[in-house]
């Protein structure tokens, strides 16, 4: 899971997503494009909103995306479109882009929507997060699911 500062919506969808799937099955991480928040706790909104759904998300902490993560992950879902240009642009070759998605595609596939960053907006901002993420990982986790 990919966003910006990687301590607003990337934290909270590896919190709902770790939610919907098996620990022992599943390698579920998050990471920003930028470095301002590396080691950061997830933002106390997010931290707030997870918890309104029995989701702790406190031991999370801020990193970068770097290229090797194409090697450690099978799939990596951008929260908006200027983070998957961003992730894209780091792609090694057809394999890695074929990694990933804009999260948003797996709820509304093909419209290329992005999770608006709610950084800067008030609670109901990551409420709303809240809810798109929760309704595309679920598709998600069932699609994973066997
Ligand atoms: P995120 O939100 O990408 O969802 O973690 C942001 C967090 C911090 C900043 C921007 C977006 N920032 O400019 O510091």
């Amino acid at each position: 899971m990919v966003c910006l500062g990687n301590i607003c919506r990337s934290p909270l969808a590896e919190g709902i997503l770790r939610a919907k799937l098996p620990e022992k099955d599943f390698f579920i991480d998050s990471a920003g494009t930028a470095t301002y928040h590396i080691g950061s706790d997830p933002d106390s909104r997010s931290i707030a909103v997870a918890n309104k759904y029995n989701i702790d998300i406190t031991h999370l902490r801020g990193r970068q995306f770097i290229q090797q993560d194409f090697d450690e992950f099978d799939l990596i879902y951008a929260m908006d479109s200027s983070n998957l240009r961003h992730i894209l642009n780091l792609a090694r070759n057809k394999e890695d882009e074929a990694k990933v998605k804009l999260i948003l595609n797996e709820l509304t596939p093909n419209e290329d929507l992005s999770v608006p960053d709610p950084y800067y907006g008030g609670d109901q901002g990551f409420e709303n997060v809240y809810q798109m993420l929760d309704a595309s990982c679920e598709v998600i986790a069932n699609k994973l699911l066997p």
